[in-house]
């Protein structure tokens, strides 16, 4: 595959035998860092960072100044004209045309997908709010490759915020797309997302094994695991003995303990943050059983408290090193997507995944994430919400920006009232009929009140019929 002109804006934008050649590449630069510097001479990287950074920010532009290229730069919003309430899109054109490639980090999920549609160059997602943060993920992957040399068949396990932490949604897809078995050690309150759990099945399936309830009260180990992704790629003693508890699984240890910290600035309310104060710190104290002796600890940094200091002279300790091979990971990333360096991909296979169906009526639906950069006022003006349907029973529409997913309250069909108003009717979407609307037809709401505003009356299927005892949608 060439990677001329590509953008990197989620893991899922490069195949498995693409990361190998960045990887490949990395490999090779950093054993003849000098002789780099020719590479990009000329070129022009844009580094605009609109959250703080000092990893992401400088290794991209450090990546950059060892290949020969220069850096342009803006770091705060406020000191741009987004502060006047320019678009991302505006000033994607703009910067596209000062720079041969822009880096960009922003709070709103989605924007980099903006930035990559209008700029022109290739566009790389250095965090894009709690969505996602692709070339850390390569970094992840990269350091794993190094320590254990293959990665299929590892089991990993994520730790702390995995509600808000763009690094482990990237990881999760990356880690399943390479064979790997991921432990969900969540701080209570902050599990995976069910749109990233739902995407990871239905897209590189294999299984998700809960932790029964009767498992949840035995605090006596490393108690905060809730759920394991086993891979689709190998029979796994889980998969074959459902019954295997999934502590005593765990006890058999995991290859890297990937530790993250709270994402204090994307909590909705102060006390969101609670669950952290009673939750393990990974320390030496942790660490010390048998199972963990081979264990990598990662950690993408910055730490606060979630990770003592006194594990850094240890030599399963990563996240210095992790950080360091940013630069060789991103001069590979960088000089490739510029089309200055080429490399022999291993395998031949497309990034591409689902071809979902898309959601086609122009009806006015919004995405329902705020933080999602087609809601925001400043973008609405040129943003077209883009859904698709990623499933029917339930059925379950996915923001093309910002990859939430949402179960619609109620459904109607485009072709059924063609014509002939009597038959606007809406019926809810847990009803049988919104199995039978054809993706073409099928038009969403969100409430009873937003079809009404449409002029649709509800059907005898608009209650809802069926809810379950723990009060959750089906
Ligand atoms: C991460 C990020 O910004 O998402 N940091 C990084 O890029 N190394 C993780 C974090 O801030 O917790």
């Amino acid at each position: 595959m060439n990677f001329t002109g590509r953008s990197l804006v989620t893991i899922d934008d490069l195949s498995n035998g693409e990361i190998t050649a960045v990887f490949d590449l990395a490999d090779e630069m950093s054993q003849s860092m000098k002789e780099q510097l020719d590479v990009c001479r000329g070129k022009v990287m844009a580094s605009l960072f609109f959250e703080p950074s000092t990893r992401t920010r400088l290794s991209f532009e450090s990546a950059m100044h060892r290949l020969g290229g220069s850096v342009i730069s803006a770091v705060d919003t406020k000191a741009t004209s987004l502060a006047k309430g320019e678009s991302i899109a505006d000033m994607a054109r703009v910067v596209g045309s000062y720079a041969d490639i822009i880096v960009i980090r922003h709070p709103w999920e989605g924007s980099a997908r903006v930035v990559a549609d209008y700029a022109g160059v290739p566009v790389i997602n250095a965090g894009d709010g709690g969505h996602q943060h692709p070339t850390q993920t390569l970094l992840d992957l990269y350091t794993i490759k190094k320590e254990r040399k293959i990665i299929k068949g590892l089991k990993i396990a994520l730790w702390g915020d995995l509600k808000y932490g763009r690094t482990v949604h990237s990881l999760i897809f990356a880690l399943a797309k390479l064979g790997a078995n991921i432990v969900f050690c969540p701080t209570p309150g902050f599990e995976v997302p069910n749109h990233v759990i739902q995407k990871l099945i239905a897209e590189y399936g294999g299984e998700l094994e809960r932790l029964a309830a009767s498992e949840q009260s035995d605090k006596e180990k490393v108690s905060p695991l809730d759920a394991i992704y086993i891979t689709p790629g190998s029979p796994h003693q889980l998969a074959m003995m459902p019954n295997i508890s999934i502590q005593v699984e765990l006890k058999r240890g995991v290859d890297a303990l990937y530790v993250t910290r709270p994402q204090k600035e994307r909590f909705a309310t102060s006390e969101e943050g609670e669950g952290f104060k009673k939750y393990p710190v990974v320390d030496k104290k942790l660490l010390k059983e048998k199972e963990f002796e081979k264990t990598l600890i990662m950690h993408p940094l910055p730490r606060v408290d979630e990770l003592a200091c006194e594990l850094d002279a240890d030599p399963r300790s990563m996240y210095f090193k992790q950080a360091a091979r940013g630069v060789p990971v991103r001069m590979a990333l960088i000089s490739l997507l510029l089309g200055v360096k080429e490399i022999a991909t291993p395998d031949k296979s497309s990034p591409a995944g689902i071809d979902y169906p898309a959601y086609r009526q122009d009806l006015g639906l919004k995405c329902p994430n705020p933080r999602c950069v087609s809601v925001q006022e400043s973008e609405t003006k040129y943003i077209k919400p883009t859904f698709k349907i990623v499933d029917t029973n339930p059925l379950i529409l996915r923001c093309t920006y910002c990859e939430h997913g949402f179960e619609p309250k109620y459904v109607a069909s485009s072709h059924w009232h063609e014509g002939a108003p009597e038959y606007k009717k809406y019926h809810s979407a847990e009803s049988h009929w919104a199995r039978t609307i054809r993706p073409e037809n099928l038009i969403v709401f969100n409430s009873a009140d937003e079809a009404e505003v449409r002029g649709f009356k509800p059907s005898h299927y608009a209650t809802v019929p069926h809810k379950r005892s723990d009060g959750q949608k089906r």
